[in-house]
């Protein structure tokens, strides 16, 4: 080499070393801590999702601190309180219910900690109490079932009697799946919802209620309106151990469209499964990420979902990932 281009690469290699070694630490260099508040484990598709967001954290090599509220509202606030003391990055929660977050999220916005919001909605007046929520339109999802509903009993005079198992009470998917359902109902008179009660999300809620269901209305129900598959799949178990056949005697709609979902519609006990997606990990992690970066966050980011109808399950089981 001659002694002019030695001269050049020796320049060349020591700029890039002084801009390696002088370059300022800047803020998206340094680890992201991220404080999660899942709701609880009350069903396949939180566990689904709770796999979802500690994998994704991992592959975007942010440290994440997880706890789960066991389904109580006081003990995510507690959570969020510790994440704030913590001086975590960024806070990321599940809301249990739609009200009661102002206090809470009024600290966090004091400590000058974003808040991302996943899964479910809050209903606050002041909006800037978060950054983003990522998750399903849960009104739409009950409006898909409610057509689904119409399209089924088109040419049944009616009446057609539903009973609901409604999710948590004052959560966003429970207030959301019912309204959704009562918005494409309401001017038809042949559904009438007879019966609606809380099974908390979770397989033991759902039979239970349905047990109550079949001793009080037995053979009057045509159509058993499940908030989720769990509840679903222990409605099936009350109504077998009451001699209906669910998905015959009874329609039975059910949402998340988890794998257990599809084998009770390949089983054909459940009609129509309409799909919410748990798998919100990924999004959520690139969020975080934008959110440090200073990167402005659309309000909302609506998952993308559709609805199976229980002839289409054998085919599409393979592919479902939760
Ligand atoms: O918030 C999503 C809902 O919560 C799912 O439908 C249900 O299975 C879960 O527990």
């Amino acid at each position: 080499m001659s002694p002019s281009r030695r001269t050049a690469l020796g320049a060349i290699l020591s700029s890039a070393l002084l801009l390696a070694v002088g370059a300022p630490a800047h803020a998206q260099d340094k680890q992201i801590t991220l404080g999660f508040a899942q709701v609880g484990a009350e069903s396949a598709w939180r566990t689904a999702n709770t796999i979802s967001v500690k994998s994704a954290a991992k592959d975007a090599g942010i440290n994440l601190k997880f706890s789960d509220a066991q389904q109580k509202q006081e003990n995510q606030i507690r959570a969020i309180r510790s994440y704030i003391a913590q001086k975590v990055d960024v806070i990321a929660f599940s809301p249990v219910v739609e009200s009661g977050w102002e206090p809470v999220l009024n600290e966090a916005k004091a400590a000058k900690i974003p808040v991302i919001l996943t899964d479910r909605n809050i209903d606050v007046q002041d909006k800037s109490l978060y950054v983003t929520m990522i998750g399903s339109d849960f009104l739409e999802e009950g409006r898909r079932a409610g057509h689904w509903l119409e399209d089924h009993y088109k040419n049944d005079p009616g009446p057609i009697n539903i009973a609901e198992l409604q999710g948590t009470v004052g959560s966003a998917p429970a207030n959301d799946r019912h309204a959704g359902l009562m918005e494409v109902i309401k001017n038809d008179p042949k559904f009438k919802i007879i019966a609606s009660q809380s099974g908390d999300f979770t397989l033991a809620g759902g039979k239970q209620v349905m047990e109550a269901f079949a001793k009080t209305y037995g053979k009057q129900i045509n159509v058993v309106y499940a908030h989720n598959d769990d509840m679903a799949l222990g409605a099936i178990q009350a109504m077998e151990e009451a001699g209906i056949q669910p998905g015959k005697d009874v329609s039975v709609v059910s949402f998340d469209a988890t794998k257990g979902g599809f084998e009770a519609m390949i089983a054909g006990k459940i009609n129509v499964d309409v799909e919410c997606s748990p798998l919100l990990g990924p999004q959520l992690m690139a969020a975080v990420k934008d959110v440090v970066a200073g990167k402005q966050l659309p309000k909302r980011i609506v998952t993308n979902e559709t609805v199976f109808p229980m002839s289409v399950a054998a085919q599409i089981l393979p592919q479902r990932k939760y």
